[in-house]
């Protein structure tokens, strides 16, 4: 099983923070935000990871990241995105790193104490996406259950103005290898991208799709009001764990 984070875009929700550096480099509490994500992929025992990132700072990740030791990696790869594609768009540049393994995918703006080493070491095959039931529902890839059969999911919509409920998908997916032939077969949204959501329909119409509940905390920090969050939490649990 090989990681992968992705780590560009512009930000432009985090404006004008993100004119000094990149997003997932912005403060949550004591350490950049992409250290989050390798923290739980490297947790899963994922030690074999890619940072794809992009935009005008993308220089700044090798400067903190180095080679990755420090934070328990111990092959780590950078690619770079030529433009905004999209998240689907980000991840085709992780196909030759793949080699054809399995790939556990986290987005970098999406912190989570969660364990996930159960779900990686029993995957094998399809998609495993994980679920959060949020109460913003508008903000996220939101999930249809099959009205028969609760623990299928019949189809994702980005962002929907109508959800059809509150469970939302996290950036944390874990795929096998037809994950980038099923990016080559979508096309671009009406934003221009292309969306990890037609991905995951692409699983989904295949019967091949499976979900796990998120447990634990989880805060995709892209806004400033859920970067303050998250900035929040981590900061009571250092505290709490130092206090123990
Ligand atoms: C992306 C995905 C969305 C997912 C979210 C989780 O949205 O497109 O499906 O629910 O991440 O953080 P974005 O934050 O890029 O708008």
């Amino acid at each position: 099983m090989k990681g992968v984070i992705l780590a560009g875009g512009l930000g432009t929700r985090l404006d004008p923070l993100t004119k000094v550096t990149n997003k997932h480099l912005l403060p949550v509490y004591n350490k950049p935000m992409i250290f989050y994500p390798i923290q739980t992929l490297v947790r899963a025992g994922i030690t074999d990871i890619m940072v794809v990132t992009g935009g005008p700072h993308s220089g700044h990740f090798m400067s903190i990241l180095k080679n990755g030791y420090e934070l328990g990696i111990k092959h780590l790869e950078y690619a770079y995105q030529e433009n905004e594609g999209g998240i689907a768009d980000a991840l085709l540049l992780a196909r030759e790193f793949a080699e054809g393994d399995s790939v556990t995918v986290i987005l970098g703006d999406n912190t989570s104490d969660a364990d996930i080493s159960e779900s990686v070491k029993n995957f094998t095959e399809g998609a495993l996406i994980f679920l959060k039931e949020v109460s913003d529902p508008e903000r996220f890839g939101i999930v249809t259950f099959d009205p028969d059969d609760h623990s299928r999911i019949i189809k994702i919509t980005e962002k929907p103005p109508v959800p059809d409920s509150k469970w939302a998908v996290t950036g944390v997916y874990i795929y096998d290898r037809q994950v980038f032939d099923f990016i080559k077969e979508i096309k671009p949204s009406a934003r221009g991208e292309l969306e990890i959501t037609d991905v995951n329909n692409k699983y989904i119409e295949k019967r091949q799709l499976k979900w796990n509940e998120l447990k634990g905390y989880w805060r995709d920090a892209g806004t400033f009001d859920t970067l303050l969050e998250a900035n929040n939490y981590w900061a009571k649990k250092n505290k709490d764990e130092k206090a123990k």
